[in-house]
């Protein structure tokens, strides 16, 4: 019997908030949507869909320590943690896991401080600027990294 592999997936600060924050920005889906968008789009590749939201960084960083042993791959979206939190960079690397970084908006086409992150040498993809179908993208990208891994 195939256990279902499963996949952690975080977001960050304020994306608690999507559907009423700047929605020019990130469009009116709300973070529920996105969880919901993700557990379909985990089934349909054969993946289970854990979905976690947290304003802390160091709960973010616990919960990718936790990681490890558990899940086969990560999407994160750490929001305005992704340009600051060597934290987050640090325990991702100790996680050792195939980790897909997902921005709502094109982060390359706003201010230069959203240009820099901390998670992208770590990551083993990226996708900005697809709104929140850049989720789904990630997870389907996941979901072949897993299974073309030994
Ligand atoms: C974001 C982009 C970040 O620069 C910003 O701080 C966010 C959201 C995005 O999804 O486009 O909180 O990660």
């Amino acid at each position: 019997m195939t256990t279902t592999q499963k996949i952690l997936v975080l977001n960050g600060p304020n994306l608690n908030k999507l559907g009423v924050r700047e929605p020019a920005v990130y469009g009116s889906a709300t973070l529920g949507d996105v969880e919901a968008l993700c557990a379909q789009t985990a089934t349909e590749t054969g993946l289970e869909a854990t979905c976690r939201q947290s304003n802390h960084e160091g709960e973010l960083v616990t919960w990718i320590q936790d990681a490890a042993g558990v899940y086969a791959g990560i999407v994160i979206n750490a929001g305005a943690y992704t340009h600051t939190s060597v934290a987050i960079l640090d325990a991702l690397k100790m996680a050792g896991l195939p980790t897909i970084e997902v921005h709502i908006s094109n982060v390359f086409a706003r201010e230069d401080f959203r240009h820099h992150s901390y998670i992208s040498p770590v990551a083993s993809g990226v996708l900005c600027g697809f709104g929140i179908q850049g989720y789904a993208l990630a997870i389907r990208g996941l979901a072949a990294i897993i299974a073309s891994s030994p």
